[in-house]
């Protein structure tokens, strides 16, 4: 018990416990604005430099799994923004894997760092003034050996990307190129990525591709411009871009989201039957906990660029434990049960520039308690499978440790 009030005083690495005073106005001077402006030029100056170095040399971004049965793990991994009003802590210390020929989930509302989480695997941030300033990302290479993507030279990258990692984004539309047509398309991947193969070979593969996204007429689909497709259709050729050359892992960020529901529901289930058959695991990124319910084997609940909690399908959707969690799924309509109206979680997100020292949730929380006010909550582990960042549990699990965050002003001069 002594050991556990030690930890709760602790301080995080690069946090501070004191609970900082509110800035009452996100007013900017001109004298801060051009500190700011100077500073990250600065520190983006110094990161790609960094970046450059240790993609210089092998041994800087080889590195082994902790464990050979993931395919991917997001190791205390933090990604900023530097931007004009200060750095945006995206994601902040996140740690989570994803497990080979698996389907991982990761849900959380609008702005909690998903898609930045998806785009520093695949390395497509925006950068400079996006950057993965601490932690690692280690993708399993199926060799004994690793990669940390963090360190990873781009020319390793783009041999990765749609090969090791495929990605499917939210809007077809948008991911296609309206001036190619699909056949074109989806041969340049392949190609890219087997060069040996004739031009009959690419064809064939992609005559395959297309009839296993379940597309009746390929051979008209072929020649077609994406505008000639309706989008449930273009998600499908999207997929067939994604799986043509049997990457270990697919990233579907809000996949369905613009969608009908019917097409929806195709999709998913498409998705899941094509991942088995080729081997792959899911990372799939949505809002939507329905999604997530009819898919997923694991689920990931983001808040606030930080995992609060994680466990399997079952433990999130039948015991959540984390009151942000418990309230996402009082929130959920059910069928056939009448309620005067839906339960909503009071508050907001706080502000991504200037995040609390205590528990990101706790001024939205209903069941706070006194261990609240202290610094950030670590990570509880309640079972064998389900962790959860919440002081209500700290006396019954666990304590696996604090996320990890990084002092940009040290990283700077260090
Ligand atoms: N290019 C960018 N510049 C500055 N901030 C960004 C940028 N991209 C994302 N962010 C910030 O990162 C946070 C997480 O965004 P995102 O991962 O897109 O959320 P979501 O969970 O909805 O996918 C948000 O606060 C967003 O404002
Ligand atoms: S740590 Fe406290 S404030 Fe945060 S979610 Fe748990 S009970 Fe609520
Ligand atoms: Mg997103």
């Amino acid at each position: 018990m002594a050991d556990k009030e030690e930890l709760k005083k602790t301080s995080v690495p690069g946090e501070k416990t004191a609970e900082k005073p509110k800035k009452k106005t996100s007013y900017i001077s001109a004298k801060e604005s051009r500190r700011i402006t100077k500073f990250n030029r600065k520190i983006t100056k110094k990161l790609e430099h960094d970046r450059e170095e240790a993609g210089k040399d092998p041994a800087y971004y080889t590195t082994k799994m902790r464990d050979p049965n993931n395919v991917v793990e997001f190791d205390n991994m933090c990604t900023y923004f530097f931007s004009d009003v200060g750095t945006v802590k995206a994601v902040d210390g996140i740690s989570f894997d994803v497990p080979k020929c698996s389907t991982v989930g990761v849900v959380g509302e609008s702005g909690c760092g998903k898609s930045v989480t998806s785009l520093s695997l695949m390395q497509l941030l925006q950068r400079p003034s996006g950057q993965t300033v601490g932690g690692e990302i280690r993708l399993n290479m199926g060799d004994g050996t690793a990669l940390n993507i963090v360190n990873t030279p781009v020319e390793k990258m783009q041999e990765l990307r749609g090969n090791s990692i495929s990605m499917i984004f939210q809007e077809p539309m948008t991911a296609l190129n309206p001036v190619f047509r699909i056949g074109r398309q989806v041969n340049e991947v392949i190609e890219l990525h087997n060069p040996e193969m004739t031009e009959e070979q690419v064809k064939a593969r992609t005559m395959e591709m297309l009839e296993l996204v379940g597309i009746a007429n390929k051979e008209g689909v072929y020649e077609m411009y994406p505008h000639e497709l309706s989008g449930g259709m273009r998600q499908r050729v999207c997929i067939a871009i994604a799986l043509a050359c049997r990457p270990g892992l697919i990233i579907a960020d809000e996949p369905t989201t613009a969608l009908d529901v019917t097409i929806q529901a195709q999709i998913l289930d498409l998705l899941q039957n094509l991942k088995d058959k080729i081997n792959s695991s899911i990372m799939l990124i949505t809002h939507d906990l329905g999604v997530v319910a009819g898919m997923a084997d694991y689920v990931v609940v983001m808040y606030a660029g930080r995992v609060i909690e994680k466990g399997t399908a079952d433990d999130i959707f039948h015991h959540p434990a984390h009151p942000y969690t418990i309230g996402l799924m009082k929130s959920k309509p059910v069928v056939g049960k009448k309620v005067e109206a839906l339960y909503n979680i009071p508050g907001a997100v706080p502000n991504p520039v200037d995040m609390p020292n205590y528990c990101y949730f706790r001024d939205r929380c209903e069941m706070h308690c006194e261990h609240c006010s202290g610094k950030y909550p670590p990570e509880i582990r309640i079972s064998d499978t389900h962790v959860v960042s919440c002081y209500r549990y700290f006396d019954e699990g666990e304590v696996l440790g604090y996320p990890k965050t990084v002092d940009v002003e040290e990283l700077l001069n260090g």
